[in-house]
């Protein structure tokens, strides 16, 4: 099963994720392919079965260009048999923005067809012990989904 991990990090907390996401889906045998929103298009989730977003918020929400243009992007694909999750760092100081920017590309993955695999997973800042267990479970929740 090959999954796609594309992420946007600026002071590192969703490389982090990304990282420790990419990690964890080798162990269960899937070949990965892991890499930055700004350098990726996202036509290259075509090629994989299970397409992954990993994002930060800033902005209160507001996206910055180089989520804004994958966004745009993805917008414009046909995902339809693919599967897909989502993840992210945020802060609970910007309570109703708090990771908002998972939450938009839960619909937008929606919207062009692929089907969620797992849940959003939220963490706070960088990834703690317990967070690193959350990431750690939510690779092997893919895995169970997709044996089933
Ligand atoms: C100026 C600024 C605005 C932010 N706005 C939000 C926000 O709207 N929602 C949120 O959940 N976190 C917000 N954050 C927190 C970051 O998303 C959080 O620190 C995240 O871990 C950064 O991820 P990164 O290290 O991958 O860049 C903001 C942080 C800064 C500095």
């Amino acid at each position: 099963m090959k999954a796609r991990i594309v992420y946007a990090s600026m002071t590192g907390n969703d490389a982090d994720m990304a990282e420790i996401l990419e990690e964890g889906l080798q162990e269960l045998d899937f070949e990965v392919e892991s890499s930055e929103a700004e350098f990726t298009d996202a036509s290259d989730y075509l090629s994989s079965d299970l397409c992954i977003f990993v994002t930060y918020t800033y902005g209160e929400g507001t996206m910055t260009d180089e989520v804004a243009d994958f966004y745009a992007q993805l917008k414009e694909l046909d995902l339809s048999g693919k599967y897909f999750a989502v993840m992210g760092s945020g802060d609970r100081v910007y309570a109703d923005h708090f990771c908002e920017n998972v939450f938009d590309f839960e619909k937008i993955f929606k919207q062009v067809g692929a089907k969620e695999l797992t849940p959003p997973l939220t963490i706070e800042n960088a990834p703690d012990d317990e967070a690193i267990a959350a990431i750690d479970q939510a690779a092997k929740e893919m895995a169970d989904q997709l044996n089933d």
